[in-house]
């Protein structure tokens, strides 16, 4: 007989974020949605009548009857996927990790010394902060985050490299898509035909700057060391609809060369844990040898949208190399990204049953 599905909420469900969640979730072979949460201006109203879906299609007939729920009252499901703004998730996020695993897209409690940050391919082993956060919080559940949208594919992409040689400096500049900006985001007549120098008032670039060092960071007796690199940020909003592109220059701790990061990557794998989840993509990362490539209308829907690529691996007459990185922000960099995440806790007992 087959097993029943988990029983999954999706907060901020009316959202950029929480509609890809749910698009996502359609055929989900562990999770099934059974409570979606809105603001006051939604709530108590059908889910398919009120949402302006913004994803190709329409939303799926599974949660078109659903009435949307209040974010403050904490529901019976195994697990909450929250795409809540950042002064909404800080209220909320807590009552629900009271009783159940809480998978966040927000910055709120990203940098918190409890919280795990986590990419599954890189540090699925910071979940086991899991069990300090219940000892001293007093909760049943949990509160995992992942990262910025930008940061997921950076993160990916440095991974092996520094493991493998250490890094020392890393500089990095963004291009990142309007969706990121959610729904309905930078105004048509700031972004058409133009380049944006600036997201959140220079926040964005501190967030780029901070979370790696916590994802590459060391677990380590209940605390996270956190990786040394000196980062430096530079972002743009550009006119991509989906799709941030990095352009990275690093300098290693022990030399590296175009051959050595080649080899690198070529034979990096992720974790075993990770390999099997549903929306592991069968290639983390995907290595582009051709010259212009990685382009976001081109490949930001390799591997569902879960596949970071990286282009243009080349030496730098500053630093030791220059690449170019491409993430799907939506997907890999948030709802899909959470989606693993929970996926993650999941598998390593965590959540579930
Ligand atoms: N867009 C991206 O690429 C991206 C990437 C990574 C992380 N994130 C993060 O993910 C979160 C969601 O982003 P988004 O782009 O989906 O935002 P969004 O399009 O503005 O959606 C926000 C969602 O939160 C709900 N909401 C707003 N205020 C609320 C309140 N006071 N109480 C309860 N619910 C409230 C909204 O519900 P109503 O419709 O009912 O008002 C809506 O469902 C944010 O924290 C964002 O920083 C976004």
């Amino acid at each position: 007989m087959k097993s029943p599905r988990i029983p999954v909420a999706i907060l901020g469900a009316t959202g950029a974020v929480g509609q890809r969640m749910i698009q996502l979730l359609e055929n989900h072979p562990w999770f099934e949605i059974t409570v979606l949460t809105g603001s006051d201006r939604t709530i108590g109203r059908p889910y398919g009548e009120l949402v302006r879906w913004v994803l190709d299609g329409a939303p799926p007939a599974s949660v078109a009857n659903l009435i949307v729920q209040p974010s403050d009252v904490v529901a019976d499901v195994a697990i909450a996927l929250s795409a809540l703004p950042t002064d909404a998730a800080k209220l909320y996020e807590p009552l629900w990790a009271a009783h159940t695993a809480v998978c966040s897209n927000a910055s709120s409690y990203r940098m918190t010394s409890d919280v795990p940050l986590i990419i599954p391919e890189v540090n699925p082993e910071h979940v086991n902060l899991i069990d300090d956060q219940r000892k001293a919080r007093g909760w049943r559940g949990a509160l995992v985050t992942n990262p910025n949208c930008s940061v997921i594919g950076i993160a990916l992409a440095l991974k092996p490299l520094y493991d493998a040689v250490g890094l020392d400096i890393v500089q990095i500049a963004t291009l990142q898509a309007v969706s990121g900006a959610g729904y309905p985001g930078v105004p048509s007549l700031d972004i058409i035909d133009n380049i944006v120098p600036n997201i959140a008032n220079g926040v964005e670039e501190e967030k780029i700057e901070a979370e790696p060092c916590k994802i590459l960071g060391r677990y380590d007796n209940s605390t996270i060391s956190m990786a040394t690199m000196r980062m430096s940020a530079q972002v743009t909003r550009v006119p991509v609809t989906d799709g941030h592109t990095a352009l990275i220059s690093l300098k290693s701790v022990r030399g590296l060369s175009v051959a050595d990061a080649n080899a690198i990557y070529a034979s990096w794998q992720a974790p075993q844990i990770v390999r099997n989840l549903p929306s592991s993509p069968a290639q983390p990362l995907i290595i582009h040898t051709h010259p212009e490539r990685p382009q976001p209308r081109r490949d930001r829907d390799l591997g569902a949208g879960m596949s970071v690529s990286i282009g243009r691996i080349r030496s730098c007459p500053v630093n030791d190399l220059r690449m170019v990185v491409l993430s799907h922000n939506t997907i890999r960099g948030a709802a899909g990204g959470a989606i693993l995440n929970a996926e993650l806790l999941v598998a390593a007992g965590y959540a579930g049953k």
